[in-house]
């Protein structure tokens, strides 16, 4: 008999293979091939990547795994649906696991839902009594958009012309206001990376009054696997606060798992502004505590995402715009002149991407499936030909 191609299994059979036999089977190809067919849309349907209302939308806006998580973690997941009325455990059993991961102690972890929750908590922890943010501009910018909020002063440090940080300069920006210096690195939207030993002087150059916030999202895919992480650091520099996330390379976007590292005296000084053991949820634990075990699955991500950059670099070339080599998931290309016309055109042909944030003539586009990825340069093949000011 031959197998069924994934769509065509049904949604009963599923259930009953994947959580009726003890889902011990789940993670084999065919049926991690079968849930994301399933979770992707209806039966017979045009699905290009999985998990969308939309089955026929390519999403490449926000930076998702596009292999989806683990088979793992999907796995230990499901074994905790019919545990739903239980409250996640009191245990720091998710701070161990990622104390684990990262050689730190559990006292020096602060999990948010998402790094989102904590980048605003860290954000809080600084600037409630007072006193301002600088941060690199084009950056990320969850911090100082929460310091704006509410209300306190932003300074805004310009990157060079080729998109690069300057240390240097955010460093002299700093005044007997500033309370939290923010450094994403990889930076988002430029997707470029800082060297590390500049990185390592400026931490070791602020002073220890102010916090220094390193959001590392997207390090998972820099080119060198050898590029340090500033974790160990936190264990001597009591004013560093590093943030991560299970949204990119681990594929755990909507569970909404994150976390902040520092040193035990500043991760008590946070405290207050995070929700922490109630902002968990004993399926995210599951997930992410499994997710750290498949080093095979982020290897995986890894070398799709490095392979699909080049495929959409060669691309986009070709169609004469000039994409800039990044260090994340996602690519930015420089198309001349203003891409909000582009980017609209693309949406109305359910081709999600968007403009690089404070770059108005770059796009900014996650890394796909392979087959999204060549549907999006299909529709802007067309688009781009179409002439019609986009
Ligand atoms: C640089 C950076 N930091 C943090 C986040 C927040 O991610 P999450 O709240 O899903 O952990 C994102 C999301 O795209 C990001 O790009």
């Amino acid at each position: 008999m031959s197998t069924p191609s994934p769509i065509a299994v049904s949604r009963r059979r599923f259930i009953q293979t994947a959580v009726a036999g003890g889902l011990t089977t789940l993670a084999s190809a065919s049926l991690w091939k079968t849930a994301a067919a399933m979770v992707g849309g209806p039966k017979g349907r045009l699905v290009y990547g999985a998990g969308l209302e939309d089955p026929g939308l390519v999403q490449l806006s926000i930076n998702e795994n596009p292999l989806g998580p683990s088979p793992h973690a999907v796995e230990a997941a499901a074994k905790k649906l019919f545990a739903l009325n239980r409250y996640p455990a009191r245990e720091p059993v998710l701070h161990e696991a990622i104390a684990r991961h990262h050689g730190v102690t559990a006292d020096m972890v602060a999990n948010g839902v998402g790094s989102s929750e904590i980048l605003n908590a860290i954000t809080l922890t600084a600037i409630v009594n007072g006193g301002g943010v600088v941060e690199p501009e084009p950056g990320y910018g969850a911090i100082s958009g929460m310091a704006e909020d509410i209300g306190r002063p932003v300074v805004r440090v310009k990157l060079t012309k080729d998109l690069q940080i300057d240390l240097d300069v955010v460093r002299k920006a700093i005044t007997s206001d500033t309370k939290i210096v923010s450094i994403t690195n990889p930076n988002n939207p430029t997707g470029q990376l800082l060297p590390a030993d500049a990185l390592r002087k400026f931490i070791d150059s602020v002073p220890e009054n102010i916090i220094v916030c390193v959001d590392e999202a997207y390090l998972d895919f820099v080119d060198d696997e050898q590029y340090p992480s500033v974790i160990p650091l936190t264990k001597t520099k009591r004013n560093l606060f590093v943030t991560k996330t299970m949204s990119k390379a681990y594929g755990l976007g909507g569970m909404r798992i994150g976390y902040g590292i520092g040193h035990p005296s500043l991760i008590e000084r946070v405290k207050p502004f995070y929700l922490g053991w109630l902002g968990r949820t004993i399926i995210g634990d599951a997930a992410a505590i499994a997710a750290f075990d498949d080093d095979e699955h982020v290897q995986r991500v890894r070398t799709h995402v490095r392979t699909e950059k080049e495929y959409l670099y060669t691309e986009l070339a070709r169609l004469g715009l000039k994409p800039v080599k990044t260090q994340t998931i996602f690519v930015i290309a420089d198309v001349g002149r203003d891409t909000k016309p582009l980017v609209d055109q693309l949406e109305a042909r359910k081709i999600l991407i968007r403009r690089a944030f404070g770059m108005p003539n770059f796009i900014r586009v996650s890394v796909g499936t392979h087959r999204e990825n060549e549907v999006f340069l299909e529709v802007l093949k067309e688009v781009l030909n179409a002439k019609t000011g986009a």
